[in-house]
């Protein structure tokens, strides 16, 4: 009987993954709830959308902004450096970028995310920040400069960051939990190593697998989900060698799974039955080999623009 009901339940919780899926992009605003604190303020402060690094917290915002730290920390960011953060949701990481002490501050910040309700959010909040009392008076004056769109240039768009006419060439290129959904991934790092100035680093917070995923698997993170696209789930391994491959050297990377998917989870399951069925689904995947990687390469060699 409880098999049963398990069946239903599942059955019952995929179709909707599956129609929602078709209907909308799986990221609205649903991840301003996951940012209030209790007691806190409401509307919360952040509005961060990662996995969160939980080593010494149990705080979803707390772990979010760890996570982005500790990708900050691996980019090693040049001072008055110029920086391209893909995929930034709703834009806490532009904003910790240009306001937390412990950051090196960008002289020239460009954002890319997809979808126009992000963007906006981003573009809104950022404008404050900048024209806030604080900021007006600070002597620190960055560039920001937001795109909507998808990571990877595709058209003849020239204001998209990674445009061979784009006005700017970069020192860092951040992707803080986002890569995974890039269709394709290797073409991101590709248009990437082109746009960065030499000695500039790509550095991103991402999914990887120890082992190589199933056709199973692969089939549901990609055509039931949509989470996913096949190309993108690769092992460890794979993913070091298209980095190499693509020229990218001095390359780094580190697993940082232990202290990600378990505080996520936690976090997960005290949110609902559909909460509950997200934190078994990363339990699961996590089994299948899931892990989440922070990964860096540097652009050595001279431009190839
Ligand atoms: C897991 S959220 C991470 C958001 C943000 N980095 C943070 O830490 O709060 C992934 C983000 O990547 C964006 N995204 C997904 N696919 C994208 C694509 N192909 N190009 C640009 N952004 C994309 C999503 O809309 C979402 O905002």
């Amino acid at each position: 009987m409880l098999a049963l009901y398990t069946l239903i339940f599942v059955t019952i919780f995929f179709s909707y993954v599956y129609f929602y899926r078709r209907a909308k992009d799986p990221y609205g605003t649903f991840h301003i709830s996951f940012n209030k604190l209790p007691g806190g303020p409401d509307p919360p402060r952040t509005e961060w959308l990662n996995m969160g690094f939980w080593k010494d917290t149990e705080i979803f915002p707390e772990a979010c902004q760890a996570l982005a730290l500790r990708l900050f920390r691996a980019a090693s960011l040049k001072p008055d450096g110029r920086v391209l953060d893909v995929g930034h949701g709703s834009g806490d990481s532009i904003l910790l970028q240009l306001s937390h002490p412990q950051v090196t501050k960008p002289a020239l910040l460009c954002g890319i995310t997809s979808l126009p309700s992000h963007h906006r959010r981003s573009q809104e909040r950022v404008d404050k920040f900048l024209s806030s009392a604080d900021s007006a008076d600070a002597p620190y004056k960055p560039t920001v400069f937001l795109f909507e769109g998808d990571a990877i240039w595709r058209s003849e768009n020239r204001d998209h960051p990674l445009s061979p006419h784009f006005r700017h060439q970069f020192d860092s290129i951040l992707a803080l939990d986002c890569a995974y959904h890039f269709n394709t991934r290797e073409e991101f790092l590709r248009q990437s190593f082109r746009r960065l100035a030499t000695g500039g680093n790509i550095t991103l917070a991402d999914l990887c697998f120890a082992v190589p995923p199933g056709p199973i698997l692969k089939l549901f993170l990609w055509r039931v989900l949509h989470v996913m696209p096949k190309e993108n789930m690769v092992t460890k391994e794979q993913y070091l060698q298209q980095v190499r491959e693509i020229g990218y050297e001095d390359i780094e990377m580190e697993d940082v799974s232990s202290f990600v998917f378990p505080g996520f989870r936690n976090f997960l399951k005290q949110r609902g039955n559909i909460g509950r069925v997200f934190a078994s689904l990363i339990c699961w995947l996590q089994g299948k080999g899931l892990r989440f990687i922070i990964i860096k390469g540097t652009k050595v060699v001279g431009n190839n623009l």
